[in-house]
């Protein structure tokens, strides 16, 4: 059997939807859980139900700890038993890079098959490898393998991120809460994800300073505790994919328990491009005519646009009244593969380097597609909701390594989508 998603078009959009919790902080956070010194369980709550949490907890039970899940909770708790992630589990998702980080200060030693992930450009871990080396692992990447060694003691020290990435800075994090002494990580990453990270941390027993902004600070000790439950913020990036299927749409739609200052960059977007946004302090309402203007936007690192959204906006672009938006990616180089995808719907694109102009005032319309990454395949989900006729698109297995029951989500505020079974 073959999945595929179809998709009806030209549906209002209206409701009240419910975002799940962030993918990217539940994996930093269930690596977090692996770090306690006193045996005792961490849960963590509103965790969603993806396929990469599930890898995740694979990777960890692999490790030996024990991982149960029920109902949005996970508990992990025991101990680790080996420092061999498989390169089967850790080439499924990127979050697998936190182990570098975990096992470096829980085990003083880590075998770690390279983080995989989205294919959306060149995905090196020169900067998680740099800290840590300064930290006193010496690494090596060998066949697929990422190894590393303490030699001597795992010791806290000043440093420099030479970009502010995501991943390395709550690797940094992760590794220097139980490190000798106090790491301070510059130019560190400011997203929302790496607040989450640090509050957790900080429950455990860590001291975290910072996080938030570009200089974070963190204690560490050996008695990192456990018997805590932590509730995972609100995903970012599946409120905004709403917010953005709505402003495409038109109609009114209700996000529910999300926190609208992680989604601000977004919805001044959409105010400047004709959309309204009402906020409240756990939820935010858009309402669209579905009458957009072109607009300009660069995705850059949090406060910015987050590039997570970037095919979403690009499909925004397609569907406003008429001229030319631009896209710029700052972050990441080669997250278009989609494009050719949306070009066969009828959208006029021109692409230079990391610059996209979509031309809008063209009604797309349905045909077969595919989309090869999570963010993709659920930017022409969208695509499909504004065209004309019937959209099918392959690449339902990325859908579910990123969001829960979207299908149900978007039928309960009247749009036409079902993942349907075809014989191969
Ligand atoms: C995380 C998110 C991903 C999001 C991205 C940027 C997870 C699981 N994934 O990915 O959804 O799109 O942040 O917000 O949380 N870089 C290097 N060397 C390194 C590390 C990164 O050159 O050692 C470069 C990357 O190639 C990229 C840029 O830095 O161009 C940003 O990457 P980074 O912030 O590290 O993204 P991830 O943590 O992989």
């Amino acid at each position: 059997m073959r999945e595929i998603i179809s998709v009806h078009g030209g549906r209002r959009l209206s409701g009240t939807v419910a975002v799940d919790g962030s993918k990217n902080s539940a994996l930093a956070c269930l690596a977090a859980a692996c770090l306690v010194t006193d045996g005792e369980p961490v849960v963590l709550e509103n965790v969603p139900a993806i396929s990469d949490v599930a890898v995740m907890c694979d990777i960890i039970r692999e490790l030996g700890k024990d991982v149960t899940v029920s109902d949005g909770k996970i508990c992990v708790s025991g101990d680790f038993l080996n420092s061999d992630v498989p390169k089967a589990l850790a080439g499924k998702i990127r979050g697998s890079m936190y182990f570098l980080g975990v096992l470096a200060a829980a085990a003083g030693e880590f075998h770690c098959g390279f983080p995989g992930g989205d294919q959306i450009g060149e995905r090196p871990i020169d900067i998680h490898l740099a800290g840590l080396q300064k930290m006193g692992v010496d690494c090596e990447v060998c066949d697929g393998i990422v190894e590393g060694k303490v030699s001597g003691t795992l010791t806290g020290c000043r440093i420099y991120l030479r970009y502010p990435s995501v991943g390395a800075t709550c690797n940094m994090m992760l590794a220097a809460s139980r490190a000798a002494g106090r790491t301070v990580i510059e130019n560190a990453a400011r997203e929302p994800e790496i607040v989450d990270l640090g509050n957790l941390l900080s429950a455990m027993g860590v001291r975290v300073s910072g996080a938030g902004t570009d200089r974070i600070t963190v204690t560490g000790t050996e008695s990192v505790r456990g018997g805590i439950s932590y509730e995972i913020i609100a995903d970012r990036i599946e409120a905004g994919m709403f917010a953005i299927a709505t402003a495409i749409c038109g109609g009114s739609v209700r996000l529910d328990n999300i926190i609208p200052y992680h989604s601000f960059p977004l919805i001044s977007l959409l105010c400047e491009c004709g959309v309204t946004v009402e906020e409240d302090d756990n939820s935010i309402v858009v309402i669209s005519d579905g009458r957009l203007q072109p607009f300009k936007v660069e995705m850059m690192p949090f406060p910015g646009v987050a590039t997570d959204l970037q095919p979403a906006v690009a499909v925004m672009a397609s569907c406003t009244q008429g001229g030319i938006s631009t896209i710029t990616d700052l972050v990441f180089q080669n997250r278009f593969q989609y494009i050719e995808e949306l070009k066969h719907m009828g959208a006029r694109i021109e692409h230079m380097g990391n610059k996209l102009e979509i031309r809008g005032g063209l009604r797309l319309h349905g045909c077969r597609i595919h989309g090869g990454d999570i963010r993709a395949v659920s930017a022409l989900l969208l695509a499909g909701l504004s065209a004309e006729g019937e959209t099918q698109i392959e690449g339902v297995e990325h859908l579910r390594r990123g969001y829960p029951q979207i299908d149900a989500k978007f039928r309960e505020l009247g749009a036409d989508v079902a993942i349907l079974k075809l014989a191969e």
